[in-house]
């Protein structure tokens, strides 16, 4: 079955054409940050607005390179949440119109579960069971991950995001939106051990984050070096940074592995592309016998791909959170244990 899939719960359109039986066919993203760079940050309005125009030049877009019509859409699947809930409107909006118009089913996608299943795409994937790292820019998370559908909170973020440490942080140190890249690019002619920043719950006992403090720890520092910082302090305050939060997550996810005594461990979300976290997570791991997989680069961030993949595996596996036709709702908060 061809299944398409929709995903607009921030600030990147990304629409797939993902074939149960040929796997991924054609995928396309469009990243808004031109539309939101000058604000600093995502402004809702103009991400739902600009959802609506790319969607359909986007679709003409997959179904070209994948070689298919709209008659050969055999379902529908959108991100109905979590995410901005204009955002997710739109997508939602068109999706369900489509499903009704090609009378196909339309399956609401959990935006994490896209995330956490997408390293299922890539040519050597996991095997459930395994534990799961979810990292983007509004989830911190670690689950326990029995199979499609089946998630077991393990731990998660008590204040901020990790994705959103990388961007405030960023901000912090003018280097603009969206941060955790740029934030990344510039750590890596900085001396990670110049600056000691605080290792948030690194000895909590628990598997809970804290990254609130960190960013005022950033923040202190900055004031101290004052406005006319010198190049190589910023990139050594950035290496800082990146270090404290990357020694968090792996300490974190490895003790996780432990808890559960699983041997494998998936890392998902935005952050998931950032290469420091990758060496630190792949050295932990290979020490005490365990494998990390991580999606595809292109799949890191968000993505349609990763939408459909989900959405065809909840048609599959026949635990659709699909609701009558018709009455679909977005949730813009959704826990994915709920789902
Ligand atoms: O998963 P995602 O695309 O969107 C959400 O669902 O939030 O994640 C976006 C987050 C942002 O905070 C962004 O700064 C971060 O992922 N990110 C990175 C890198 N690439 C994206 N953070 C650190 N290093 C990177 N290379
Ligand atoms: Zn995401």
């Amino acid at each position: 079955m061809l299944v398409l899939g929709i995903e607009s719960s921030c600030d990147e359109t990304g629409l797939a054409l993902y074939d149960t039986a040929r796997g991924l066919l054609a995928h396309a993203v469009h990243s808004q940050t031109d539309l939101h760079e000058a604000y600093g940050g995502v402004v809702p309005e103009l991400a739902s607005r600009d959802h609506i125009r790319r969607i359909v030049p986007l679709l003409r877009g997959v179904l070209a390179e994948a070689g298919a019509a709209m008659k050969d859409i055999g379902a529908v699947a959108y991100t109905a949440g979590p995410g901005l809930a204009g955002a997710l409107l739109a997508g939602a909006g068109f999706a369900e119109a489509l499903a009704l118009a090609l009378k196909v089913p339309a399956v609401p996608v959990h935006h994490l579960e896209g995330h956490l299943l997408s390293p299922l795409l890539s040519a050597a994937p996991p095997r459930f069971p395994f534990v799961a790292l979810l990292v983007s820019g509004g989830h911190t998370q670690l689950m326990r991950v029995s199979g499609a559908g089946h998630y077991a909170l393990l731990g998660e973020t008590l204040d901020d995001a990790a994705g959103e440490a990388f961007d405030k942080t960023a901000k912090l140190l003018g280097l603009g939106y969206p941060g955790g890249p740029a934030l990344a690019r510039m750590a890596e002619f900085g001396d990670a051990t110049a600056y000691p920043l605080p290792r948030p719950l690194l000895r909590s006992g628990d598997l809970n984050f804290s990254f609130a403090g960190l960013k005022t720890a950033v923040l202190t520092q900055a004031r101290k070096l004052g406005p006319n910082v010198c190049e190589q302090a910023r990139a050594d305050l950035a290496a800082s940074t990146q270090a404290a939060i990357v020694d968090v997550l792996t300490a974190k996810a490895l003790a996780a592995l432990k808890a559960t005594g699983l041997k494998q461990l998936v890392v998902a979300g935005g952050v998931s592309a950032n290469q420091a976290l990758r060496a630190a997570l792949d050295a932990g791991a290979g020490a005490i016998g365990a494998e990390v997989f991580y999606p595809e680069m292109a799949l890191c961030t968000d993505n349609g791909a990763m939408i459909a993949f989900a959405g065809a595996q909840r048609l599959t596996a026949a635990v659709t959170a699909r609701q009558p036709a018709g009455r679909f709702g977005v949730k813009p908060r959704w826990a994915l244990t709920e789902v």
